[in-house]
């Protein structure tokens, strides 16, 4: 009764990856319990969670043609905007549907954008992720959580949103995300990582929670509807900060390196799973996440922890 801190099943959303193809279920070894799914698979699975209420998923793309345009990121009939709206006509509104908008999982290079003399041009990006948003949108997903880090997104995202009539899609910003190393299984998961070079020119400095929360609301005034910050554990710090100074609501991303951690620890015995975990979760919750994305939550919801 009088725990300051509270958890529910309904603050979580659990991410998916989508793959082409059909009857596709690949575990992903550096992320145990998730795996590569194609549309039928994916329905399946989603069914199951539903009975355990996860009705909050975000969908990654993967598998599908990359070229140096991302032309198949922004593709009406591709394979996310497919997903969803396989996912809509067998779970109506009791599913809420996010999606990841980013392109590096469909350019040659592995960038989180468009390249032009070895550099991510900024501008040009935003046009494509603009595209995929829209190409989301209209497949009929609820919101939108862009993660390239592009400058100026949210703001045209949100036009072309408005223009377009899609005025009740949410955006989730990924408002502070950090070049982090705790991305690692995610890339081999999502088949991002960059080619050459790293993300330190669009993602931030982990030294700088300044610039953080700088950048976090320049997304607030863009029009984003909640803010996340990613990755989570490494940065309560920034997740409480950006709490006390904005009214929108939070969301933290406990990320592929965070949660593979754990499984390891774990399946080596050395730690308590069920009680590392939900440490873990009160923690997001105590800083200030009222939204957690976690691949934790099925084994929570199905292990009866939560
Ligand atoms: C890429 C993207 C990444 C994650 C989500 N979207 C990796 C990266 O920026 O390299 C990481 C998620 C995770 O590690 O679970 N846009
Ligand atoms: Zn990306």
């Amino acid at each position: 009764m009088v725990a300051e801190t509270q958890l529910s099943r309904d603050m979580f959303i659990y991410p998916y990856f989508v793959v082409p193809g059909t009857n596709v279920k690949h575990a992903i070894a550096s992320l145990p319990g998730i795996h590569h799914f194609s549309i039928d698979k994916l329905l399946e699975d989603v069914g199951i969670g539903l009975t355990f209420g996860v009705n909050k998923i975000m969908l990654f793309g993967v598998g599908e043609e990359k070229s140096l345009d991302a032309h198949t990121a922004y593709d009406k009939n591709g394979l996310i905007p497919k997903a969803i709206k396989a996912l809509r006509q067998a779970f109506g509104d009791d599913l809420y549907i996010v999606t990841d908008v980013c392109v590096c999982s469909y350019t040659t290079h592995g960038h989180c954008g468009i390249l032009e003399h070895d550099y991510v041009q900024n501008d040009a990006t935003v046009d494509v992720i603009v595209k995929m948003s829209l190409a989301h949108a209209e497949a009929g997903a609820d919101m939108l959580a862009p993660s390239d880090m592009m400058d100026g997104r949210i703001r045209a995202i949100r036009d072309g949103l408005d223009e377009a009539g899609y005025v009740n899609v949410t955006i989730m910003s990924h408002a502070t995300k950090f070049a982090s190393s705790y991305y690692g299984p995610f890339r081999e998961a999502a088949d991002c990582a960059p080619g050459k070079g790293d993300r330190k020119a669009y993602q931030m400095d982990f030294r700088n929670p300044r610039e953080a929360l700088r950048e976090a609301f320049l997304d607030e005034n863009e029009g984003a509807d909640i803010l996340m910050i990613k990755p989570a554990l490494a940065y309560l710090d920034i997740i409480n900060r950006i709490k006390e100074e904005s009214n929108l609501p939070l969301a933290c991303y406990n990320v592929s390196g965070e949660f593979a951690m754990i499984k390891a620890a774990a399946e080596k015995g050395w730690i308590d799973e069920q009680k590392i975990v939900m440490e873990t979760m009160y923690a997001f919750a105590r800083a200030g996440a009222q939204v957690i994305t976690t691949y934790h939550i099925r084994d929570m919801v199905e292990q009866k922890w939560l």
